[in-house]
């Protein structure tokens, strides 16, 4: 049986023996699982010669922002910039409607903010000599093999490439383990139980949610729907066993009634799907009073809303996100 407590002392030594005794490493931290596990691990090894950078892209969710700073800086007191970057990334999303545009311009903007705050540490004498990656070993396998049909639908964009942009040294510390290998980690190290078992976010975040253009109102208007079906999905206990849960703002305006007043507002899609990976999925069966509690909820709570339907559509032939 691997215990988990060994497999920290033992990254923990590989790491202090790849990055030297007065080497410096960076990483950007997104707020998922693996690059918290991966930042924690490095911090241990190698404590404040690790800087982490997280990218408000404006593209978050509610509060999302909020934790990271909480977690990592507060509670962990990991060297945390978050470089706020919201107005940069909105402006060059202006306008643009095709999904895969709107991937480019965020996984560009991530690049170049990434290495704008690089230099600002040169600029006060840090230098970098390594970059922490969250790989895990699906990812290491996947990228020397035959890449599914996803890869090419749709241009995954993570924190990969930076590398052969900036110059730097690899350290991934996990590399050789599953996802819930990483979780398990993860509580190990202390993480919060919210972040270890958190869902998949996609990096382009609400930018491929907001069907569309995507304006700071739209943000808005999809951030409070999504909390709402964020939080019926735990009060029902099911968090834990969906791979994702969310909402999806549509382009589409339908009438309703208000009081006395006729309405003509947005659509909300619901979208929840079992998967074990994220490669096929099925939509998942949800309890009608859970999905009637997320609808009333957000009709009422959420101003600019009036129709919300569920998305009864499988992975193949439809796709997790509707963009
Ligand atoms: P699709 O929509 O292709 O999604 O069925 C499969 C899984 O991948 C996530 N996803 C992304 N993740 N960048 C990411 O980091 C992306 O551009 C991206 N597009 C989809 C999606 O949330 C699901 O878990």
């Amino acid at each position: 049986q691997w215990s988990m407590r060994a497999y920290v002392d033992v990254a923990v030594e590989q790491i202090r023996a790849q990055v030297g005794p007065d080497g410096h490493a960076l990483c950007a931290l997104s707020g998922g699982v693996d690059s918290a596990v991966a930042a924690l691990l490095v911090h241990r090894a190698i404590g404040d010669r690790l800087r982490c950078v997280f990218v408000d892209n404006g593209v978050l969710r509610e509060g999302e922002r909020a934790q990271v700073e909480e977690v990592f800086g507060r509670m962990f007191h990991l060297p945390l910039v978050t470089a706020d970057a919201s107005k940069r990334f909105l402006s060059k999303l202006a306008g643009v409607t095709d999904p895969e545009q709107k991937r480019k311009i965020i996984g560009r903007e991530f690049i170049a903010v990434f290495e704008e705050q690089v230099e600002e540490f040169a600029r006060h004498g840090e230098r970098a000599d390594f970059l922490v990656q969250g790989t895990l070993y699906p990812d290491v396998i996947e990228s020397v093999s035959f890449k599914g049909p996803s890869a090419t639908i749709k241009s995954h964009h993570n924190v990969g490439g930076l590398p052969e942009v900036m110059k730097l040294g690899l350290v991934e510390p996990l590399r050789e383990l599953f996802k819930d290998e990483v979780r398990r980690l993860g509580l190990e190290l202390g993480l919060p139980k919210e972040i270890v078992q958190r869902q998949p976010f996609p990096g382009p975040g609400l930018a491929i949610r907001v069907l569309g253009e995507v304006t700071e109102e739209r943000l808005s208007i999809l951030r409070k729907a999504d909390t709402i079906v964020q939080q019926e999905i735990r009060a029902a206990g099911l968090y834990e066993q969906l791979w994702q849960a969310f909402a999806v703002l549509l382009p589409v305006r339908s009438v309703g009634v208000m009081g006395d007043e006729r309405t003509y507002e947005n659509t909300c899609a619901v979208r929840a799907i079992e998967s074990t990976d994220g490669m096929t999925g099925d939509w998942a069966r949800l309890p009608y009073d859970l999905l009637a509690r997320v609808s009333s909820r957000i009709i009422n709570e959420v101003r600019g809303i009036n129709r919300v339907v569920y998305d009864v559509s499988s992975k193949p032939p439809a796709t997790i996100e509707w963009e």
